[in-house]
């Protein structure tokens, strides 16, 4: 196990996401060989969700796809990879918006100096836009995908999701196929979402716990059942922002919940499949959703067998009728009657980012 000052991360108030400055990576092998998952957590008020980054092993070496926090730790845990796999020759930061997704990138650039980093177009930064340098990205090695060309594609396939105009900037995710596990690679752009929780809240089982008392005064228990109940409110917070389920929201405990939360979650689960990630479908894609569909589309054309996402569960099994049935359901634009409810205040937010003209509206 690392020590503490391994999962130091110095960087993290450039976006201040529990648990701050000590970030655990754990590694789990996802498909033999092929395929890694580095882990960390990260959340707001003890929502608290993994954040993934992939390391996929190419003829010429490895390629990390969505960088974590490089702590000392995560990049132990890489160099083990190397001297088993190959270096590391390539970095993609596949994400324009995700914040989360690219606070780590610089750092991560810094550590394989040998590697060549690739990025999606209209990376943007808030307050003020700065080049890309400015925020620490090595610009004579820094490529941007789709418009510089693509990497190793002799052995994968790169997908755009996007660009969906957003206020301060574009939504614009870059998916990776790999031809030779049949593994699409993506960030945002689906979810799926079940009762197994990461492994590394099981080392802190403090947001689980936190999340499952019915009230302040209520004793802590740590029971595998309170795990699960705590996971799973945790979730809804995760997908909705706000379960219509909270009922009241105290000073010294802040929620409690209806006796339906749990439909709630199953609602949202969807016994694990993949999904549209609520915030994504209705504050990105509500004025943009022809978007989706095109990709979608593009990826039932793909002999795909899993799909490995940057958040909650993976790998995931799918084929091309997965991504035929997520067409369909996502075209005929039903939401179920069971989540409506717990939607609006997405939908509400989403019409006030319209109202202040904070997105474009021109579509
Ligand atoms: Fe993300």
């Amino acid at each position: 196990m690392a020590n503490k000052s391994a999962n130091h991360w110095p960087w993290w108030p450039l976006l201040p996401l529990y648990p701050y400055g000590q970030r655990k990576t754990s590694c789990r092998e996802l498909l033999a060989g092929r395929l890694w998952a580095l882990e960390q957590l990260q959340g707001i008020f003890y929502v608290v969700v993994p954040i993934r980054m992939l390391v996929l092993k190419l003829h010429e070496g490895l390629l990390l796809y969505a960088p974590v926090a490089p702590t000392i730790a995560c990049l132990d845990l890489i160099h083990q990879l190397e001297l088993e796999h190959g270096s590391v020759v390539t970095i993609v930061h596949p994400s324009s918006s995700g914040l989360e997704h690219k606070v780590g990138v610089p750092g991560m650039a810094r550590a394989f100096p040998n590697a060549q980093l690739w990025v999606t177009a209209g990376q943007w930064s808030f307050p003020l836009q700065l080049p890309l340098s400015w925020l620490g990205f090595p610009s004579q090695r820094t490529r941007v995908l789709f418009e510089d060309g693509l990497p190793h594609s002799d052995q994968l396939d790169w997908l755009a999701l996007g660009p969906v105009p957003l206020g301060p900037g574009p939504f614009l995710e870059a998916c990776c196929f790999d031809r030779a596990s049949g593994a699409l690679l993506i960030t945002d752009g689906l979810i799926a979402v079940s009762d197994h929780w990461p492994d590394l809240l099981d080392t802190n089982p403090m947001p689980m716990i936190f999340h499952s008392r019915e009230n302040g005064s209520e004793t802590i228990a740590d029971t595998p059942e309170q795990r699960l109940k705590g996971w799973r409110r945790l979730v809804l917070f995760a997908c909705y922002l706000r379960p219509a389920a909270v009922q009241q929201v105290f000073r010294l405990f802040p929620f409690r919940w209806q006796n339906n939360w749990e439909q709630d979650f199953h609602a949202l689960s969807k016994s694990g499949a993949l999904q549209v990630a609520p915030i994504l479908e209705e504050l990105v894609f509500a004025r943009h959703r022809q978007l989706m569909a095109d990709w979608l589309s593009e990826c039932s054309r793909l002999p795909l067998q899993w799909v490995v996402p940057a958040h909650f569960d993976a790998p995931v099994a799918a084929d091309p009728n997965t991504f035929k049935e997520l067409l369909k359901s996502w075209l005929s634009k039903k939401t179920s009657t069971d989540e409506v409810d717990n939607r609006k205040l997405l939908k509400g937010f989403n019409k006030q980012l319209e109202k202040y003209r904070l997105v474009p509206l021109n579509h």
